[in-house]
């Protein structure tokens, strides 16, 4: 007679195995030939977080990837901001990542980030929501980018800036100019609001405590930066919210550019708002960094700065005296736009995007598995030197030269490919035009962009000035 309790126990130790067999089997059938990622998950909770933020120069892959791809290959796994991570540094994945971004990788930004920005931030929305706000993000540029009234509004305010300058002292902080200058474009060109009222400087002010705070701890408590940038949050949208309203009435307040958005259907005010937040902040962060960039890496390029004045000054001999640019000149800088990639391509203004894997992803034999955090670093594929021939070096020549690779992806990629990027290569182009006709430059300290992860110039970006002589440039 066999002992029941055996039977019983021999069950149980079957099952046990069937189940570690059966686990295994669909282990490797997922695993055989694709694997997780090697890396390291670093310490309990903070993982490898400070050291992936660890500022760098925005011109190098910074010690921690280095090291990484160097030890575990291009795509490895880590621990970042509170999450088990996929770090890719390759390309073609990144692409990948990009272009299927609502199937597989939506974005995932840090919670930090959703307090601030807003629920209907185009960053943070998905799905349809996301796609009737871009498309009014989308229709403001396109009415925007070759608007002769845009495009004179842009130049005079670029005029205004650079005429601003003390003739006497030559120098200039220029990275506070720059961030003066794009903020002007935007509140003038949206809102109807000059650069001397008193409400541009508050707007200015309330901005730069917004964007401190993306890069804080969530503790609201009063003094840290987070609190501050919720508060400033709170204070951009009633100003907007009450420049719609008066709008409404029929008060002549707000840009044309306004009406746009405004003419949209089956917008609330709060989607309102928050859309103009977005064009505010997208337009004045970016496209700052960018100019800065320029102006520091052109600081060490004589041969392209050389170039770059040659072009421009061939736009102005074929124009009357004092006589404004148009789409049609715009379209003759085709050097400026080679400066404006290379800037982008070295100086990585966004250098990692956030997204995460909503399912279990194979790419080629890479393993990534669901609910992960994955992050695609722009910064890795413009600095690889199997893509760029001496990857380090600015070089605007090289994309005069049809054999250089296009991979770059300065502006993301897929559905959330920048919507800004033809209006902030406008601003950028225009600005450059008149600085290179008007002054030389020599970078007053050593003072290199960092990526804290997003671009600073941490002594502002002192620059001493020299005049060129030129007369066209006095304030219309
Ligand atoms: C050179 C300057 C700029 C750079 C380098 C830049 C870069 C980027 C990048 C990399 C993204 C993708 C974010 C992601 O996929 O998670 C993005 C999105 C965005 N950018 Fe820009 N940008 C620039 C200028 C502008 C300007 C001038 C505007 C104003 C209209 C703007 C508005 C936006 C908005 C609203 C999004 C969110 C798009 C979406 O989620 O669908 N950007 N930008």
């Amino acid at each position: 007679m066999v002992d029941p309790s055996a039977i019983i126990l021999t069950t149980f130790f079957l099952g046990l195995a069937l189940t570690y067999i059966l686990k295994h089997i669909h282990k490797n059938k997922h695993d055989s030939s694709h694997q997780l990622p090697h890396g390291s998950m670093g310490w309990p909770l903070s993982g490898e977080t400070l050291g992936f933020l660890k500022p760098h120069t925005s011109n190098s892959l910074g010690n921690f990837l280095e090291e990484h791809c160097s030890r575990y290959g291009k795509v490895f796994k880590s621990h970042l901001f509170g999450s088990p991570t996929i770090v890719s540094c390759d390309f073609e994945l990144n692409l990948y990542i990009l272009q299927n971004e609502g199937k597989l990788f939506p974005a995932d930004y840090p919670k930090v980030m959703h307090n601030i920005l807003g629920k209907f931030a185009l960053l943070l929305v998905n799905g349809d929501l996301h796609r009737k706000l871009r498309n009014t993000v989308i229709s403001f540029v396109s009415a925007t980018k070759c608007d002769s009234n845009f495009l004179h509004c842009v130049e005079r305010l670029v005029l205004s800036r650079i005429n601003s300058w003390d003739p006497l002292s030559n120098q200039v902080a220029f990275y506070k100019e720059a961030k003066r200058y794009t903020i002007n474009v935007m509140l003038k060109h949206l809102l109807n609001i000059n650069p001397d009222e008193p409400l541009a400087c508050k707007i200015l002010q309330h901005f730069e405590n917004y964007i401190k705070g993306f890069v804080s701890l969530p503790l609201n408590i009063p003094g840290t930066a987070y609190f501050k940038a919720v508060k400033a949050r709170k204070k951009l949208s009633s100003i907007i919210q009450d420049i719609i309203l008066e709008k409404r009435k029929g008060e002549p307040v707000g840009g044309d550019l306004l009406n746009v958005i405004l003419s949209k259907p089956n917008l609330s005010d709060e989607e309102i708002v928050s859309i103009v937040l977005d064009i505010l902040f997208g337009g004045y962060e970016t496209t700052t960094k960018v100019l800065s960039l320029i102006v520091y890496f052109l600081g060490g390029a004589s041969n392209a700065l050389e170039r770059l004045k040659e072009e421009h000054q061939e736009i102005r001999e074929r124009k009357d005296e004092g006589e404004l640019l148009n789409w049609e000149d715009y379209k003759h800088m085709e050097f400026t736009q080679n400066v404006i990639n290379e800037a982008m391509r070295c100086g990585n203004v966004v250098k990692f995007l956030h997204r995460k894997a909503v399912q279990y992803v194979k790419f080629k034999d890479i393993v990534i598995p669901a609910g992960w955090k994955v992050l695609p670093v722009l910064s890795a594929g413009h600095l690889d030197p199997t893509l760029f021939e001496n990857s380090l070096e600015f070089n605007p020549f090289r994309w005069n030269d049809n054999s250089t690779s296009k991979k770059v992806a300065p502006f993301g990629g897929g559905p959330r490919l920048c919507p800004g990027a033809d209006l902030a290569k406008v601003e950028i182009a225009f600005f450059l035009h008149h600085l290179v006709l008007n002054y030389r430059w020599k970078i007053k300290d050593d003072d290199p962009p960092l990526a804290f992860p997003y671009v600073e110039f941490t002594g502002g970006l002192l620059l001493d000035l020299e005049p060129t002589g030129s007369t066209f440039g006095e304030h219309p």
